[in-house]
């Protein structure tokens, strides 16, 4: 496995690849990688083998911009080691690991920004992260030049963002959504999960039990209100939990809607001391 620490040394890696006529998938993450991001990797795979073959880049860089000012950079857990390790068993080819100052030259003045779509749900909630999130994706994309691009479904935002970019500037990326992966008793695999105590661990699959119900409900014709109402009562009934928000969107454009008519994703953002959890289902009527 090829480890790139820059942004030069990654572009050499990519155009010997191309030299030899393989394809490209690229993984962004921040590090501290769990089987989740692995299973990115593992899908990634499968897209370069439906096209004969290829290399797969991860890359794992905690990008600054995408951190407000209230939220603690610092604190983001680092594991290079037990990343590369992890990378290496799943098959992974070369992991780009830039520093920050090779990512952000002084004086760039340029982002990139779903206008609407960054401003909506999360985006309320963290300002300016998504325009984080486009810019530094774009960058990858442009250093990396991937023909493929994997991101997990359980950051459904992030993802409809991507593909509303990819679409909207031409960029020639396929993006590969991967459902989200989950511990054994349902709660979706997350690097804050690690951060939660003990009983905040045993109490937190109270979100996919609530989203579990609640798409059995909608699979059913239930009104929207009556599955709003449903998942406040199941969070609520968890005295650990602090209910931050419960959206029911068109699954499409996360657009709002008044019935349900069309698949829908529910949204939610559960705190746990001070960890913001968040899981998300699309559920059919
Ligand atoms: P990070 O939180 O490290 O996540 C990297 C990728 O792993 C994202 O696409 C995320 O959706 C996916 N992922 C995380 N947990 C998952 C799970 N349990 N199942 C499936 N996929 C999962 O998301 C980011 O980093 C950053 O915003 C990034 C896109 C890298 C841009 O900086």
């Amino acid at each position: 496995m090829e480890i790139c620490r820059n942004k030069q040394a990654m572009r050499d890696c990519v155009a010997e690849w191309r030299k030899q006529g393989h394809s490209v998938a690229l993984v962004p993450t921040m590090g501290a990688l769990h089987d989740g991001h692995l299973t990115l990797v593992r899908r990634a795979r499968d897209w370069l083998d439906q096209q004969g073959g290829g290399r797969i880049v991860t890359s794992i860089f905690v990008n600054p911009t995408q951190f407000g000012p209230n939220e603690d950079l610092a604190k983001y857990p680092r594991d290079e080691a037990n990343d590369l390790r992890m990378l290496e068993e799943v098959g992974c080819d070369a992991v780009f690991l830039p520093g920050v100052e090779d990512i952000y030259r002084p004086g760039a003045q340029t982002i990139v920004e779903t206008t609407g779509l960054a401003k909506m749900l999360m985006g309320r909630l963290r300002p300016g992260h998504f325009r984080g999130v486009a810019t530094v994706v774009t960058k990858l994309f442009n250093i990396v030049q991937p023909d493929a691009a994997a991101f997990g479904e359980k950051d459904y935002q992030q993802l409809t963002i991507i593909r509303q970019m990819v679409a909207d500037l031409d960029m020639p990326v396929q993006i590969i959504g991967v459902p989200t992966v989950r511990e054994a008793d349902g709660l979706a695999m997350s690097s804050r999960n690690r951060r939660l105590s003990p009983e905040d661990r045993a109490a937190a699959p109270v979100l996919p039990r609530a989203l579990d119900r609640a798409e059995a409900m909608v699979a059913e014709g239930a009104p929207l209100s009556a599955v709003r109402a449903e998942l406040r009562r199941i969070l609520r009934a968890e005295p650990r939990g602090t209910v931050r928000s419960i959206d029911i969107r068109n699954a499409a454009d996360l657009s709002k809607i008044t019935a349900i008519t069309r698949p829908v994703v529910i949204l939610l953002a559960v705190g746990f001391g001070d960890v913001l959890l968040i899981d998300q289902r699309v559920a059919h009527p």
